[in-house]
């Protein structure tokens, strides 16, 4: 291990991520008797410009008056190119931020942002005298931003995770697709010919470079790494391939833009008993190998040693969080 060890972000549950949108009221109440763990109202993207200042409203209202329970509670402010975002933190920090949990950022492109955001923020909280700090997940969907996404990471002691915005980041860097996360069949190698000519389409996943990059940013600074949205509301299993991928990644959570997607996220990025049972099994045999003065064993056939206990311990960490949760 390093000297240097990052500070970890509060052990948020964020399996899951629903967005709502600001300028639908009606659907504040279902989202709050979901089983979702973190709610973000949005201000951004799924408002339109007429409607921002009243969807602001809406969502003051309801931060103060809907019984969210347990839930982390978001607001997806404008992006800081926009004359929007200023009226976003101080009318909403200021009027609700008791029970505001998380600001999320969009578009953050530089380490600056962030410090933006958190001045303001800072100077809100204190004249107010709230005793709960707000913090900070911030969407990683521009070039810009993931050319800094180390620095956007250590940028204030509020953030707490990033977040993949595949819709934006394929704008941002003109990817060649219109759909929202899922694969896209040029993105693909094909074979050699095998002994009858016959030649086969591999796909493969054009936001790995991306998803794994941003992991990396997040786990280094102690965030959490999360998967942003899957589109195609209508397909579950493609939904839940690219929860997986996400979560092998490294990522803790995923959006769902739709409400069939909770129980998705929380099923993928919630570990399975076998995966449990297993966990528990290594970290017994390695407590065993310790007894006997090895560091070394094998279990079921394959080899573990002292990483095996890190990664088991994780697992089991998830598993006892979720079930306090
Ligand atoms: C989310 O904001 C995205 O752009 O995918
Ligand atoms: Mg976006």
């Amino acid at each position: 291990m390093s000297f240097y060890a990052a500070e970890q972000a509060p052990g948020r549950l964020n399996r899951s991520e629903l967005a709502v949108p600001g300028s639908q009221p009606d659907m504040f109440e279902k989202a709050a008797k979901s089983d979702v763990d973190v709610i973000f109202l949005d201000l951004e993207d799924a408002v339109a410009p007429d409607e921002k200042e009243q969807a602001r409203k809406n969502i003051i209202k309801a931060l103060n008056e809907v019984d969210w329970g347990k839930k982390s509670m978001s607001v997806r402010i404008n992006g800081l190119d926009t004359h929007y975002m200023y009226r976003d933190v101080v009318d909403v920090v200021e009027q609700a931020g008791e029970r505001l949990d998380l600001i999320m950022v969009p578009k953050v492109g530089t380490a600056s942002d962030v410090y933006a955001v958190d001045m303001m923020v800072t100077q809100i909280e204190d004249a107010k005298s709230y005793k709960k700090r707000i913090g900070f997940e911030h969407i990683i969907e521009t070039a810009l931003g993931m050319q800094n996404v180390s620095e956007i990471a250590a940028a204030s002691k509020r953030n707490e995770s990033l977040h993949f915005g595949v819709a934006d980041y394929a704008a941002s860097t003109r990817a060649r697709t219109t759909i929202i996360g899922g694969v896209n069949k040029d993105y693909a190698v094909l074979t050699d010919p095998d002994e009858n000519g016959q030649r086969e389409n591999h796909w493969g996943d054009m936001w790995h470079y991306a998803l794994a990059r941003m992991v990396v940013a997040a786990r280094a600074n102690g965030l959490r790494p999360i998967d942003g949205p899957f589109g195609d509301f209508k397909d579950p299993d493609g939904y839940k391939a690219a929860a997986y991928r996400a979560a092998v990644l490294g990522c803790e959570g995923k959006w769902a833009i739709h409400p069939s997607q909770i129980a998705l996220a929380n099923e993928v990025m919630s570990p399975s008993d076998a995966e449990i049972t297993k966990a528990q099994r290594i970290l017994e045999a390695m407590k065993q190998a310790e007894a006997d003065g090895k560091g070394a064993v094998s279990l079921d056939g394959r080899l573990i040693d002292y990483a095996s206990i890190r990664q088991a311990e994780v697992l089991v960490e998830k598993a006892q969080q979720i079930a306090g949760g």
